[in-house]
Order: C-alpha cells, then sequence, then structure tokens
C-alpha cells in the first residue's frame, strides 16, 4: 500500500472545520462544546458526511440516532466489513481531537485507497459515533448502544435540562424517533471482522514517554450515578450549627469520602464532576443537593467494590446527619481487555511504521467498550501534547502524530486476511 503522504496535516484541518461548531454560550468565547442533536451538533455530522463524501465512501448516511456511517466497499460488495470510527460529540469546554481523530484517521485512509481506486478483501465502514459523552441526557454510549442493541427504550422519554425528550430532540433533529427506526440499526455481528478505534490517550502516559503512539490492552470498567441529598432548609442565621441537616454538607462529606476510597484502590478512581444547589440562596442552609458520581477501575470486581463501598458510606454519612440519599445508577459498562488478535495486529502494525510497541490501558472509556459486547476490538492511542491533558480545550496533538496514527491504521488494514 502507498505511504501516506503528509496526511497528519489534513487531519488537523479537518479537526479545525469541526470545531467551528459549537453551542451558544460557548461559541461567543471560543470553547469547544456539542451536545446530541443541538444544531451545532447537526453542523458536525454535516461536515463529517461531506469530509466522506471527498475521500470517496460509497454509501454515506445518518442512522436513527445520528450516527454519520461511511462504508467504503471490498473487492465484492457481500465481503465482511471492518467496523471502525469513534464520537464527535464532546463534553462542555472540551478539546478537538477527542472521538473525532478517530473518525478522521480512517476517512483519510480512505480517501488514500479511493484515491488510488484501490479495494481491499474487505469493507471498511466508518462511524462517526453521535453520543458517547453522556451531556445532554444522561445516555452515555447511546450511539454504540443503539448498534449493540443495548439502547434503552426509556431513554426516549428522558428529559434534557430544557425539558426536551430524546424523542422530541431526535424528531426536531429530522430522525425518527422510534425505538423501532432505532433497533434496526442493530449491527449483526457476522457481518464484521472486527471493530478498532484510534484516539487521542487522554492521559500524560505517551507525553511523558515520548512516544506517540500505543496500543490499548484494556478499558476500564465505570459506572455513572446522579445522588441527590435530602436535608432540611433553614435560616443561615439563626439555625445553631448542631441543629442542622445540610444538604451540601453531607454531598461534600461523600465527595471527600468517594475520594478516599478510590486512592486506597490501585487504579480506582471517583469524581463529583457536577454539584448544585436547586434555588439556593446565600442566606438559606441547603435544602437539596443533586450531584453526579463517575466510578472506574480496571476490573469490573475491583469497580463493583469502589461502588458498594462508596454507597454503603455514603449512606452512613447521610444517616447521621440526619439527610435522605438518593442513588440513581445512569452508566454501568463493564471493563473490555482488547481481543489479543486484534491487539496483536495493532502491535505489529506500530512496528511496521518503526515506532516502538507500547501497551497501557485505558482509564478513559470509548465506544469500543460498548461495540465490545458483540465483537472482538482493538484500540490505538495517540500521544496528547500539554501532558495529555484532556476534557480541556488545552488537548492537543500534533500533525507528525496524526501522520502516524494515519499511518498505524493503513499498516492494521494490512495485517487483516
Ligand atoms: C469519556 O470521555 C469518558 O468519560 O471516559
Ligand atoms: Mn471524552
Ligand atoms: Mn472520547
Amino acid at each position: 500500500m502507498a505511504v501516506l503522504q503528509e496526511v497528519g496535516q489534513e487531519i488537523m484541518q479537518w479537526s479545525e472545520r469541526l470545531a467551528l461548531h459549537s453551542e451558544p454560550g460557548w461559541a461567543e468565547k471560543g470553547q469547544l462544546t456539542v451536545t446530541y442533536l443541538t444544531p451545532a451538533h447537526l453542523a458536525v455530522a454535516d461536515e463529517l458526511k461531506a469530509l466522506m463524501g471527498e475521500a470517496g465512501f460509497d454509501e454515506i448516511s445518518i442512522d436513527a440516532v445520528g450516527n454519520v456511517v461511511g462504508i467504503y466497499f471490498g473487492e465484492d460488495r457481500a465481503s465482511p466489513m471492518l467496523l471502525t470510527g469513534s464520537h464527535y460529540d464532546t463534553v462542555r469546554n472540551g478539546g478537538k481531537y477527542d472521538g473525532r481523530l478517530g473518525i478522521l484517521v480512517p476517512i483519510a485512509v480512505v480517501k488514500s485507497l479511493s484515491s488510488q481506486k484501490r479495494r481491499l478483501p474487505y469493507g471498511i465502514e466508518v462511524v462517526g459515533f453521535s453520543e458517547e459523552e453522556g451531556q445532554r441526557f444522561r445516555a452515555t454510549f447511546l450511539a454504540a448502544g443503539a448498534l449493540t442493541g443495548s439502547f434503552d427504550p426509556a431513554w426516549l422519554s428522558q428529559l434534557d435540562a430544557d425539558g426536551v425528550s430524546m424523542a422530541e430532540a431526535m424528531q426536531a433533529a429530522g430522525l425518527p424517533g422510534t425505538l423501532s427506526a432505532i433497533q434496526n440499526i442493530q449491527r449483526d455481528p457476522k457481518k464484521y471482522l472486527g471493530f478498532v478505534e484510534v484516539h487521542i490517550e487522554q492521559g500524560p502516559v505517551l507525553c511523558e514517554k515520548a512516544l506517540p503512539l500505543g496500543v490499548v490492552t484494556s478499558i476500564n470498567a465505570g459506572v455513572r450515578a446522579t445522588c441527590k441529598t435530602i436535608g432540611l432548609a433553614g435560616h443561615a442565621g439563626t439555625t445553631p450549627m448542631s441543629m442542622r441537616q445540610d444538604a451540601m454538607l453531607a454531598a461534600a462529606e461523600i465527595s471527600l469520602m468517594a475520594e478516599q476510597r478510590a486512592r486506597a484502590d490501585e487504579g480506582s478512581v471517583a469524581t463529583v464532576g457536577q454539584i448544585q444547589v436547586p434555588g439556593g440562596s446565600i442566606n438559606v442552609i441547603p435544602g437539596e443537593c443533586v450531584f453526579t458520581l463517575d466510578m472506574r477501575a480496571p476490573t469490573d470486581p475491583q469497580r463493583d467494590a469502589l461502588v458498594t463501598d462508596i454507597v454503603k458510606e455514603a449512606e452512613v454519612i447521610c444517616a447521621r446527619r440526619q439527610v435522605q440519599f438518593e442513588y440513581t445508577e445512569v452508566m454501568r459498562a463493564s471493563a473490555a481487555p482488547s481481543n489479543p488478535e486484534w491487539q496483536s495486529r495493532w502491535e505489529r502494525a506500530v512496528a511496521k511504521i518503526g515506532q516502538p510497541i507500547f501497551k497501557l490501558n485505558s482509564g478513559a472509556g470509548h465506544d469500543a467498550m460498548k461495540m465490545h459486547t458483540i465483537m472482538p476490538q482493538a484500540m490505538l492511542f495517540v500521544r496528547g501534547g500539554n501532558r495529555g491533558i484532556s476534557h480541556n480545550p488545552l488537548e492537543i496533538i500534533t500533525a507528525d502524530d496524526a501522520t502516524l496514527a494515519a499511518k498505524a491504521f493503513e499498516a492494521l488494514l494490512e495485517e487483516i486476511n
């Protein structure tokens, strides 16, 4: 296969092109926020369609959950497909490469194949997953969930912060918004060789080791929950400290306890990423506090022990403070060890392009961990600059590393027989 030329520059330009679209309130500040089915999100989907068109894909479509799907057939249209891709939604004030890099790299490789009029013995299906971050709705991985048959029907009636249901949001975006349409896009694993995903590392390891690429061995397990503490609102001036049922202080104590519990393990993490006192006032003891918990660990049993301990201790804290505790799990994803065969294909691909093979596990969640439930998967990480910071506008990669990622992807294609 012809060696790709400075494709990294093009991938960087495409990333900038996608990053032109951000939501009101964020765009004015130069910040990137693209959550599910907002106008900015639909604009990114259109850009991806256009890029796939320019790259020479045979079929390009937007499916019932807003995934952008490009197919580049193999020599025979009936031949099996390699499935690849990543997500194009972002966290609030996120980076330009989280997710998107894993769509743009395979688009660049298909562009190279199609410009050579080259067909492989298998097809390539690139999916720009519409939702992975769980921002607008508490429905993390809904896009990959639809492909794997784990789309929760209850999600359709879930409301966003403005009271818009997911079904309404889908219909407003021109999608059917029905369960049957969503169930129709479930993939039959028999038609696929496997799933591979390229992703920015989102951590410091590759940057510190001065390595451009890393082969992922496993993705950590995770659980997310929304929590509420309910105490008693009261006068901030007259209520003695010993007589309060402060919902926010209970949440604060739970946050610190979760930190301590996670620190007690090798590789566990726990985060309270959102915390609010709805309708609170400067001179009112918080009567209610809502917050989120995100808990992860390298294996399912370690994750389960972490979650059990945190929930049990939260109940103890709340009982002592005479505060009620409500806990609703909104996401549970199993650890996803890479398929050994696909992982070694990535290793050989990295070696073939003259780079050292370095293996690491993923602390972040990825579409691959959902695809894992129906087909073999393995991921390739690309070094992030700025010490690998991610979920932050400082997230950055270099064009040279993007070129290496594309070369590694191209080399991976040669490893499939
Ligand atoms: C996805 O970005 C995650 O939270 O791991
Ligand atoms: Mn992310
Ligand atoms: Mn991501």
